[in-house]
């Protein structure tokens, strides 16, 4: 059964063009099972039709806070008590505005204002008018008193600008419900994960890579995001399709990851770096390198270790490391977890046929006065196991 399945949502539809995607969030609520009831601000209804989210979501939609119509066939004060959850999407910078100052001049804020139920914003706007301080100031007010915050999405505006401010995409605002409704033993914990190889240019048209295909940090972050985890998966290229989780970051080089890592690493509670960094990266040649002499030497240059640098922040992530090692596993996973600084170290052995490109993969996990093996078994379920244990420690250090 759904997690949404009867659960009361209030949608509230405010005015801007990304209004219409109001249309597909109230089927895909619907889809999974919830009652929906939608109000629309005066502006939301230019944008699109009242006539077409009452016929998703099969329920009168409201629109007036003095309308006798309405009233009689449920008032504001009961519509605020049946909620749920109210959420709100898009939400315009002038609704957040009005939220922020608690008026009440219309139906939406008026409910808004009346309801004790959770309140959920997903903001849609210009970037410009998103990254206004008054914008700004007023989100980090609401954030402040409990409300929850949906995107915004990065990328290609209505207005044809791009940066922050669009309309997260419906199918992860039902996402973000759902984690607000699921009780998974990882609900409210924001978890960071690198998978896959790098790409270091030799060349404009080379590079050196490796042989990880990413299986099982992608299978990690599903298990995550499935069990209430808020995911931000970096991956290196690989050929898998990404699985759905909060932000899906796609780098190539291992200069790219660390940038990423650590700008992610800043509100992570946990990190888990299961990529496969190059350890080292040629010196890029500015023109293709044409074929002649017999031999070629190529000069490398160590890259930063992006784990290492991830412990040594002064508010540091749980982190977590991977060791694939074809000789000493044991030795050699300790020595790791002690210079990296690591909080735990899964270790596998690598070689022909096991560790990288297969589906199936055996952990000896070790930490500060313990250790695990996690038996073979296929990637997907080892990642649930693995979370289990990584979760177990994480709660052992901070207890709450
Ligand atoms: O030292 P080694 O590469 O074996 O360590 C593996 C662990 O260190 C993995 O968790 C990997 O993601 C991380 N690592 C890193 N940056 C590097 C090299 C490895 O974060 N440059």
């Amino acid at each position: 059964m759904s997690v949404l399945s009867d659960k009361k949502i209030l949608l509230g539809v405010s005015g801007g063009i990304a209004a219409y995607k109001a249309a597909e969030l109230v089927r895909l609520l619907v889809t999974e099972g919830a009652i929906v009831r939608v109000v629309m601000t005066e502006a939301a209804t230019q944008f699109i039709t009242p006539l077409t989210l009452e016929a998703l979501s099969g329920s009168k939609v409201h629109r007036h806070l003095f309308d006798a119509s309405e009233t009689s066939a449920m008032g504001h004060i009961d519509l605020a008590r049946w909620a749920d959850l109210i959420l709100i999407a898009p939400a315009s910078a002038d609704l957040i505005a009005r939220l922020r100052s608690g008026l009440a001049h219309d139906l939406l804020t008026t409910l808004c204002l009346a309801s004790t139920a959770p309140l959920w914003v997903a903001p849609a706007m210009n970037r410009v008018m998103w990254e206004h301080a008054a914008t700004q100031e007023n989100i980090s007010i609401l954030k402040s008193r409990g409300v929850h915050l949906l995107g915004p999405d990065q990328g290609i505006q209505a207005c044809g600008e791009s940066g922050p401010g669009r309309l997260l995409e419906p199918d992860l605002i039902l996402k973000g419900l759902q984690q607000a409704f699921s009780r998974g033993p990882w609900t409210g914990l924001r978890l960071l994960i690198s998978a896959g190889p790098t790409r270091e240019p030799i060349d404009p048209v080379r590079y050196l890579s490796n042989r990880s295909s990413g299986k099982m940090g992608y299978a990690l972050a599903k298990a995550a995001q499935d069990q209430g985890a808020a995911v931000t998966l970096i991956s290196g290229p690989t050929a898998l399709t990404p699985p759905k989780v909060d932000h899906f970051i796609k780098v190539e080089t291992a200069k790219d990851m660390l940038a990423a890592v650590l700008q992610g690493a800043l509100t992570a509670d946990l990190y888990i770096g299961s990529a496969a960094v190059a350890d080292y990266a040629p010196i890029m040649a500015p023109q293709k390198i044409k074929k002649g002499a017999p031999t070629l030497t190529l000069e490398l240059q160590k890259t930063v270790d992006i784990i290492g640098q991830v412990s040594s922040l002064e508010q540091r992530p749980f982190t977590v490391g991977f060791a694939a090692e074809t000789e000493n596993l044991e030795a050699h996973a300790l020595v790791k977890l002690k210079n990296k600084g690591l909080d735990l170290i899964a270790a596998n052995p690598v070689g022909e046929h096991q560790g990288f490109e297969v589906d199936d993969n055996e952990l000896m996990v070790f930490w500060e006065g313990g250790q695990r093996f996690l038996p073979k078994t296929p990637k997907t379920d080892l990642a649930a196991v693995l979370l289990t244990l990584i979760l177990e420690r994480y709660h052992a250090s901070h207890p709450s």
